[in-house]
């Protein structure tokens, strides 16, 4: 599948193709994203089998307004509205009543949807252009990195897309942030671009569960994922590296004092910016397959802001 340039008529084109029940990959600001007609329930199916993704994994929501967003959702709790007054468009994602217009294949059956609005433009003039809401999961095969650049969605599912929409580099370069909202509770159920530290600032405190058992109806968190070809094991900044090989590389926090020379070697940020480390990890991690190692070591990062998001993904691709 050749990949397209987000000109005016090329949207136009892919918005024909969602119409039409067909398949595109587009930029969001956090990775690419793999769509369809979220209204459309064999379209949506399309996406399980390009991706190899288990029925019981239920998808996310893009829409590009605020009504398109309450057609597809019962009750809105309060909390929900001061989250999206505050975050959308952008990277965090709710999870709440569904309305019985989304199918049951993209909620997996669940009585609650998830909902987001991209910010990227490309992203909201697509979904604008075929007025109906997007279901879209991770650009990637399930289970393994996901795509942050056009070139890693052609090379990981080019040929089971109609189109490929090339939006440059995502900003964010991990994944939204996901909360869910139930009565009274928040949780949250993925760390990613929205920091757990704003979010607090804007509805108080949310939960952190321990293990899913302990949020309902919270499917798909599972424990390996987001995972390169190669092995990942996670160290401290401050660790020794003892069996070195030609077949690891080496992915730094910051700037790099280990005297080891390793052939392969990725700086996620000079400075340690954690935002600058989220945006380049999978990048980082893309390249460490592309260079054919075994085993790849990473610098774990403060747990913090957007250091939850990464080290969430560094334990899952561990895992
Ligand atoms: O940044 C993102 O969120 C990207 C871009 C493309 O928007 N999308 C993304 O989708 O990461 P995906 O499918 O890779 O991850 C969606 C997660 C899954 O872990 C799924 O289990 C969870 O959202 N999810 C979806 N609907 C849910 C629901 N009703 N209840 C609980 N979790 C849900
Ligand atoms: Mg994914």
């Amino acid at each position: 599948m050749l990949v397209s340039k987000s000109t005016k008529e090329e949207i136009e084109k892919a918005a024909e193709i969602i119409l039409q029940g067909g398949l595109v990959s587009f930029p969001t600001e956090t990775v690419y994203g793999l769509g369809a007609n979220a209204l459309d329930a064999v379209a949506v199916a399309k996406i399980f089998a390009a991706k190899k993704r288990p029925f019981f994994d239920p998808l996310i929501v893009h829409v590009s307004d605020m009504e398109m967003f309450e057609r597809k959702t019962g009750h809105v709790p309060e909390n929900v509205y001061k989250l999206t007054e505050k975050f959308w468009p952008g990277p965090l994602t709710v999870v709440l009543e569904k309305s019985n217009l989304v199918p049951d294949i993209v909620s997996a059956g669940l009585p609650t949807v998830a909902v987001r609005m991209p910010s990227h433009k490309v992203a909201l003039d697509l979904i604008k252009c075929c007025n109906v809401p997007i279901a879209a999961p991770s650009a990637n095969p399930f289970g393994y990195l996901s795509p942050t650049c056009a070139e890693h969605v052609q090379k990981q599912l080019g040929d089971s897309v109609d189109m490929i929409l090339d939006g440059g580099q995502c900003q964010i370069g991990v994944e939204s942030t996901i909360i869910k909202v139930d009565n009274d509770n928040t949780y949250l159920l993925r760390p990613g671009g929205v920091s757990l530290e704003d979010i607090e600032k804007v509805i108080g405190e949310v939960i952190i569960p321990a293990s899913t058992k302990e949020v309902p109806d919270a499917p798909g968190q599972l424990k390996s994922h987001y995972a390169p070809k190669a092995k990942v094991k996670i160290i401290k900044e401050s660790e020794e590296i003892l069996a070195e090989t030609d077949n690891s590389g080496l992915i730094v926090f910051r700037n790099n004092r280990r005297k080891q020379k390793f052939k392969n070697i990725e700086v996620l940020s000079e400075k340690g910016d954690l935002c600058e480390v989220a945006a380049n990890l999978f990048t980082a991690l893309h390249k460490m397959d592309n260079y054919n190692v075994d085993l790849i070591y990473v610098e774990e990062v403060p747990e913090v802001e957007l250091g939850r998001a990464v080290m969430n993904r560094l334990k899952k691709a561990s895992a």
